[in-house]
């Protein structure tokens, strides 16, 4: 069992402070927030595992490259570092950068999507699957049904049932299928990682179909990371090879650089399709800028460009994934029911099983989510029904998530050991009272993308 891990391989050169509140003002914080934990001031939380996007520490060398940014309008040396670390690592024949990942998901969408035709993928992240929508289009999650056992250690949850592939190609056909996706790791579904034979066997399918095979790779170091240790015959293979070896299956790729780019700010849209580029920059230059800065500063391609290695240092990626496991260690061995085995960059717990009492349509991780702050000023971020709950527009019935998480994610290089203890502790004292919970309902919610803006109401 996990009871440490390694050592930071990094050491402390610059501190943010943090403070907790008294718990009537995080009372009160809560009420003006509508109970969402979005709407809180980030001053207000003491620690915050909203979400790993943009919220790593950025190391020495990224910040001297930040100086190092080139302003020009178009061809930036700063466009040009990135190029070469964007094709050593991927190897697409052509990119943009964008200024985050949905950016990049909306340009692909505008280039492909059409109203009724389906996008499939292991499961969708949020964005994605708005951007489908956005565009008329219907998103479809194909994972391995393992995914929905928490409690199954698969050691790949993240991979696509190709049966359900095959069937859904057949069903649908090529010409309602612009292009099929696969998120590394599945955040959605727990930072579940997919393994390089069903990657293999993914592509396959897609390219028999003649459907172009598009990546998320938001956490794709994490993910090579799990095929290193995990399946056979990686196990000497380089984390960046195994990179190589994944890009190669595919057409193009959306990447969230502020995931394992460890950048604040950054996406990028990879293909090798020459004509699908020029229509990509012509939506580029529409909405995000010149296709040599796509939405950025020219210091935030030179941080990308330098924290794309940082990302993929084997070192660090031991350290990441062992602290993610030691978390989940510390709640299971109280008891605390979390996705097995831990994903990669977040621990989800299984809200529904330690709220029993709370239906899905009552929000059980949105009630253990404000417990969390309300107890401790932690803030987790609710993936289950606020997030993905929908109207199915044939049936006209509401479709649940399978599962109701509470997702504990952790940003890069900036919490200590002593953090999470302090987490798992808090998270103890809400276990020995969680009957007394109670489930909530929306005052308001938007169509699209509605946790972020929802206000509650406690039942
Ligand atoms: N794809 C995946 C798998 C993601 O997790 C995210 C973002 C995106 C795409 C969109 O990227 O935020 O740069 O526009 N996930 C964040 C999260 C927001 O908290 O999981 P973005």
């Amino acid at each position: 069992m996990t009871t440490t891990y390694p050592p930071e391989p990094f050491r402390i050169k610059v501190t943010e402070p943090i403070r907790l509140i008294s718990r009537e003002e995080r009372e009160t914080k809560l009420k003006e927030a509508g109970y969402n934990l979005f709407a809180l001031k980030a001053e207000d939380i003491f620690i915050d595992l909203l979400t790993d996007s943009g919220t790593g520490a950025m190391s020495q060398e990224q910040w001297a490259a930040l100086m190092r940014g080139d302003e020009s309008y178009a061809g930036a040396r700063s466009y040009h570092r990135l190029k070469a670390a964007v094709e050593d690592i991927f190897g697409f024949k052509y990119f943009v950068p964008t200024h985050q990942g949905r950016a990049a998901e909306n340009i692909l969408s505008a280039c492909l999507v059409k109203p009724n035709l389906w996008v499939p993928s292991n499961m969708h992240f949020d964005t994605t699957d708005a951007n489908i929508r956005a565009r008329g289009g219907r998103p479809a999650n194909l994972v391995i049904d393992e995914a929905a056992d928490p409690a199954n250690p698969h050691p790949f949850k993240g991979n696509m049932d190709i049966a359900k592939l095959k069937a859904f190609i057949a069903k649908y056909g090529r010409e309602k299928i612009p292009f099929g996706m696969i998120t590394v790791t599945n955040n959605a579904g727990g930072g579940q990682p997919v393994s390089m034979e069903n990657l293999k066997a993914v592509a396959e399918v897609y390219h028999e179909a003649g459907i172009p095979f598009f990546i998320d790779a938001a956490r794709y170091a994490e993910n090579c990371y799990f095929i290193q240790q995990r399946e056979p015959g990686y196990k000497h293979v380089s984390v960046k090879d195994i990179a190589r070896e994944m890009f190669s299956l595919a057409d193009g790729m959306c990447m969230s650089a502020k995931k394992d780019a460890i950048v604040n700010i950054g996406g990028l849209l990879c293909v090798n399709d020459e004509i699908l580029f020029q229509n990509i920059k012509n939506e580029l230059i529409l909405r995000e800028g010149f296709p040599t800065y796509g939405g950025l500063a020219g210091r935030d391609l030179d941080a990308m460009a330098v924290g794309l290695y940082e990302g993929l240092d084997e070192n660090y990626l031991a350290y990441r994934i062992a602290q993610t496991a030691y978390l989940a260690q510390r709640l299971n061995d109280a008891g605390i029911p979390t996705i097995q085995p831990a994903g990669g960059h977040a621990v989800y717990v299984v809200a529904n099983q330690l709220l029993p009492h709370i239906p899905n349509y009552e929000f059980p991780a949105q009630s253990l989510g404000v417990e969390l702050y309300r107890e401790g000023g932690i803030r987790g971020v609710e993936i289950g029904s606020v997030m993905f709950a929908c109207l199915d527009p044939e049936d006209n019935t509401w479709h649940y998530p399978a599962l109701e998480l509470l997702r504990l994610t952790i940003p890069r290089r900036v919490y200590t050991q002593s953090h999470f203890d302090y987490v798992a502790d808090t998270l103890c004292k809400i276990k020995s009272r969680a009957s007394g919970l109670r489930g909530y309902k929306f005052t308001y919610a938007p169509e699209l993308l509605r946790h972020f803006t929802a206000r509650f109401e406690p039942l």
